[in-house]
């Protein structure tokens, strides 16, 4: 690569997580409150926009592009901007996957196979009906499972994200473990991360993956994996059932000496790390001065990377540590 994006701590930058819209039709209780206020349209960048700036990155270097929003499936073109993008695996790009929460996944299973993503990874936190309804507020189950399913039946691999929650779906780490190895998923724990105002403090549903995994301990064997990939998670393999679990562990661990990622929002604002407000404004300079604006936009942003993201959850009524949710920076 002749000009890769190297940040002012000698990271390489290689992974970009593109977020394609800020709307969700769930409303997690973790993520975001139900009243929030999405993006007008003129606000959020066009299809040809998206496509730019996935291009302008791999031009420079980076091997993997994941589609995130708010939900990426409610955007419409979705399936059109991902076979765009999909004709550069082979030439730049090594693999281009997608996060979800599942509920449009049985429509468009088939058209990302054929885009060519391999993988995507679906947020499921209960596979109880009414503990599912009770954490998403507008998501039912059924179509979820029939989306990944319908994932399944496709070729895509699948690995679930659950996001671990005291009181909330506790009791269920066992039988989601259980699940996904019958069903030959990965799967990774999440804690809850800081990241905007909700109607409820985070502490009180804060479990730590300790905790998790002291649950499950109780039941499998599980033995540690050197497997990074230059995301947060650590994984372990479980002996039993031979099934990967990953750890995702922002608050009881820090992982961001080995971070290789950016992330773009749906308003092309490039946010250097998800915890902090260090950014570039695209979309303007897209607007007005086209790809050699972006690629000079691309070598600023890299001086400005920060070491890390400093979350704490256990200063009960702080504020979170940035004001946007997961859902407006692209989860
Ligand atoms: N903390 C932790 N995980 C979150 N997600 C969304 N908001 C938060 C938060 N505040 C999760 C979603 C999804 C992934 C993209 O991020 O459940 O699995
Ligand atoms: Fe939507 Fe994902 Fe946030 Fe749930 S966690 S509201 S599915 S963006």
């Amino acid at each position: 690569m002749a000009r890769p994006l190297i940040d002012g701590f000698g990271r390489r930058i290689t992974y970009v997580r593109l977020s394609v819209t800020d709307r969700c039709d769930f409303r997690c209780a973790y993520c975001m409150p139900l009243d929030q206020q999405f993006l007008p349209k003129r606000d959020v960048l066009t299809l040809e926009e998206l496509e730019s700036v996935a291009m302008a990155f791999i031009d420079r270097g980076v091997t993997r592009i994941r589609l995130t929003g708010g939900e990426p499936l409610v955007r419409k073109g979705i399936l059109d901007l991902a076979t765009r993008i999909g004709r550069r695996l082979g030439h730049g790009l090594q693999e281009l996957t997608l996060t979800t929460n599942g509920s449009q996944l049985a429509r468009f299973a088939e058209g990302l196979a054929a885009a060519g993503i391999r993988r995507v990874n679906v947020s499921l936190d209960s596979l109880d009906p009414s503990c599912f309804a009770a954490i998403t507020r507008k998501g039912r189950l059924e179509p979820v499972l029939e989306g990944i399913a319908a994932a399944k039946s496709a070729g895509l691999g699948v690995k679930i994200n659950m996001v671990a929650l005291k009181g909330m779906n506790e009791d269920e780490i066992l039988p989601m473990a259980q699940w996904c190895a019958e069903q030959g998923f990965d799967l990774t724990f999440i804690e809850t991360m800081p990241l905007g105002l909700i109607e409820e403090d985070r502490t009180d549903r804060y479990l730590p993956l300790t905790e998790v995994r002291r649950l499950l301990e109780a039941r499998f064997t599980l033995s540690p994996l050197a497997e990074r990939t230059g995301g947060p998670a650590r994984y372990v393999r479980v002996v039993e059932t031979g099934q990967k679990l990953g750890f995702i562990t922002p608050l009881t661990h820090n992982f961001c000496e080995s971070c290789n990622r950016v992330r773009v929002t749906a308003t092309g604002t490039l946010f250097m790390c998800l915890g902090q407000e260090d950014r570039v404004e695209l979309r303007d300079l897209l607007r007005s001065g086209g790809p050699e604006a972006l690629d000079s936009a691309l070598d600023r942003a890299m001086a400005l990377k920060p070491r890390g993201h400093d979350f704490v959850i256990e200063r009960r009524g702080s504020p979170p540590a940035v004001a946007r949710t997961m859902s407006m920076t692209g989860g």
